[in-house]
C-alpha cells in the first residue's frame, strides 16, 4: 500500500516562521542565524530549468538593493548541494552573474513540509514558487505563491518588502498599487469619538473611514 504523504498546515501569515537547520551552498545554516534582519526564504522547482534561471537572474539583480533593505535572500529547491553548486557555476559562466545568496538543497524536503513548498495538484515531488517574507522578529509577514509556469515578479517582492517596513515604521497600512513616496492609509478609527476627530487631524479624507496621508 502507497505511504500517504503527511498533510501539515500551511504555515500562516503572523505565525512563527517554522525554524529549520539544513545543507547550502554556503555550508549549514539555520533560520536562526538570519535573526535581527528581514529574510526572503523563496523556493524553485529544479535546478538547469530556464524559468528558474531567470528567475536567480534576477533575484541577483535586486540583492543589493534588498541588502541595503536589511533584507537577505535564501533559495530552496530539492536538489543537491552538488547540482546547485553544478547551476551556479553555469549562471557564472553562461550569464556572467555570481549568485550572491545561499541556497538550500532540500533533498528530504524537510523545509519544503515544514513551509508547504509542495503543491501536490502542481507537483508532487518539486517546490514550487513560493516566497515567504520573514520580519527580524522571525514572524512570517507575507507569503506569495507562483506556478510553475510563471516567473516571480522582482518590482512586487520588492514593493512588498517595503511596504512591511513603512507598515512597522509608521503604523500606516498602504493601498492597492502603493509605491514608496505615495501617500498611505491612516488605519480606520475605533471608536465613534475617534471617527469625529479624524476628521479634524488634516489628514486627506474622503470620508471617517477612509483617510490618507503623506509621510515625511
Ligand atoms: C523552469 O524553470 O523553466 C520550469 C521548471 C519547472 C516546471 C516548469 C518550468
Amino acid at each position: 500500500m502507497d505511504e500517504k504523504p503527511e498533510i501539515r498546515p500551511m504555515p500562516r501569515i503572523g505565525d512563527p516562521a517554522p525554524v529549520f537547520e539544513a545543507d547550502t551552498t554556503w555550508g549549514r545554516l539555520a533560520l536562526e542565524d538570519f535573526k535581527d534582519r528581514w529574510v526572503i526564504l523563496f523556493s524553485h522547482p529544479a535546478d538547469f530549468t530556464p524559468v528558474c534561471t531567470t528567475e536567480f537572474l534576477a533575484f541577483a539583480e535586486i540583492h543589493q538593493e534588498l541588502k541595503n533593505l536589511g533584507v537577505d535572500l535564501l533559495g530552496l529547491s530539492v536538489d543537491s548541494v552538488t547540482a546547485h553548486i553544478a547551476w551556479v557555476r553555469n549562471i557564472k559562466e553562461k550569464f556572467g552573474v555570481k549568485i550572491p545568496f545561499p541556497v538550500i538543497a532540500d533533498s528530504d524536503r524537510k523545509v519544503a513540509g515544514l513551509y508547504g513548498m509542495i503543491m501536490p495538484g502542481e507537483s508532487k515531488t518539486e517546490t514550487s514558487r513560493c516566497v515567504f517574507i520573514i520580519d527580524p522578529r522571525q514572524v512570517l509577514r507575507a507569503m506569495i505563491y507562483y506556478p510553475m509556469s510563471t516567473g516571480r515578479n522582482m518590482a512586487e517582492i520588492l514593493r512588498v518588502v517595503k511596504a512591511l517596513q513603512t507598515t512597522d515604521q509608521h503604523g500606516v497600512a498602504t493601498p492597492a498599487n502603493w509605491q514608496p513616496g505615495e501617500p498611505v492609509i491612516v488605519p480606520p478609527p475605533r471608536t465613534v469619538e475617534a471617527a469625529e476627530q479624524r476628521l479634524k487631524q488634516g489628514f486627506e479624507c474622503v470620508d471617517w473611514y477612509f483617510c490618507k496621508k503623506k509621510l515625511k
